[in-house]
């Protein structure tokens, strides 16, 4: 925000101008389509993403389009991406859109994280990208790019550290073209200054980068453990009535994969047998 380091900016810029990917979501200015892109890229790779978002605006080219839409359309529109609230917050938001801001996008901070599914990163990405504020969404690629360019060596999963990097991307923003050096940013996270073996030789800011000084490039970013991932296990039951009908259950709309349909049957308990579990 401060464009401290303008040459830290300059650098950076001037690798993207060579070596940008090309990517649907940049090659428009439309707040609207920059907002579900970023919506797509929460938790979805980039590849995924550029597969869904032609289609995605083939059904709804406009904010008024996805607001006006039945949710069912919406959710069917994202099926297979995954983590179905975010298509259930994009068409909230949209109908806030409309009756809030006359359809059209808000230009600031502030109102974009008012809206459902609009965190801190998003609101951000979407004001530097869409309306080139000056301000730093830190994504776990920014995060590490950050965190080896200022030779973080604190765990950055913990939120101090958190805070801290936030910080400091803020203060390497450039004032002009704040929304290309972010997504110039992602790109080096994601092609050079990878989690694993970073690329540093390809590296437009070796001189700048206190984790290569250092010869620690290979053990920043430091994260303390994270918890397993849990394993459940479920039952489900095909039922066919006697017209032929499958019979499916609709899941709740506030829990996983909320208001998406399912084989009836559930989680099985501990010490409950498949079939116990099905029952109850
Ligand atoms: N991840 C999140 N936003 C992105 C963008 N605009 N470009 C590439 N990767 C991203």
């Amino acid at each position: 925000m401060t464009d401290a380091d303008p040459s830290i900016a300059a650098a950076t810029l001037s690798w993207h101008d060579q070596n940008a990917r090309d990517l649907p979501w940049r090659r428009t200015r439309d707040p609207y389509r920059i907002w579900v892109s970023e919506i797509m890229l929460q938790q979805t790779r980039v590849d995924t993403a550029m597969e869904f978002y032609g289609r995605f605006f083939k059904r709804f080219q406009t904010v008024h389009d996805l607001a006006e839409a039945p949710l069912g359309d919406v959710l069917k529109a994202w099926e297979n991406m995954g983590y179905y609230a975010r298509a259930r917050n994009l068409h909230k938001a949209s109908k806030e859109i409309v009756a809030r801001f006359e359809g059209v996008l808000p230009d600031t901070v502030e109102e974009l994280e008012s809206l459902p599914g609009i965190g801190p990163y998003t609101a951000r990405a979407v004001a530097s990208i869409a309306f080139d504020l000056p301000v730093a969404p830190v994504d776990a690629n920014i995060k590490r790019v950050v965190a080896r360019l200022k030779g973080i060596d604190a765990p950055i999963d913990q939120a101090a550290t958190r805070q801290r990097i936030e910080d400091l991307a803020a203060t390497l923003v450039p004032v002009k073209d704040a929304g290309l050096f972010n997504q110039a940013l992602m790109d080096l996270g994601s092609v050079v200054c990878t989690p694993s073996t970073p690329q540093c030789h390809a590296c437009p800011l070796p001189t700048y980068c206190r984790a290569l000084e250092k010869g620690m490039q290979d053990s920043i970013p430091v994260t303390t453990r994270r918890k397993p991932i849990p394993h459940k296990q479920i039952t489900g039951a095909i039922i066919v009535s006697s017209r032929g009908n499958l019979l499916l259950a609709r899941r709740p709309l506030d829990g996983f994969l909320g208001g998406l349909w399912k084989l009836p049957g559930g989680e099985k308990k501990i010490g409950e047998s498949l079939k116990a579990a099905l029952t109850r």
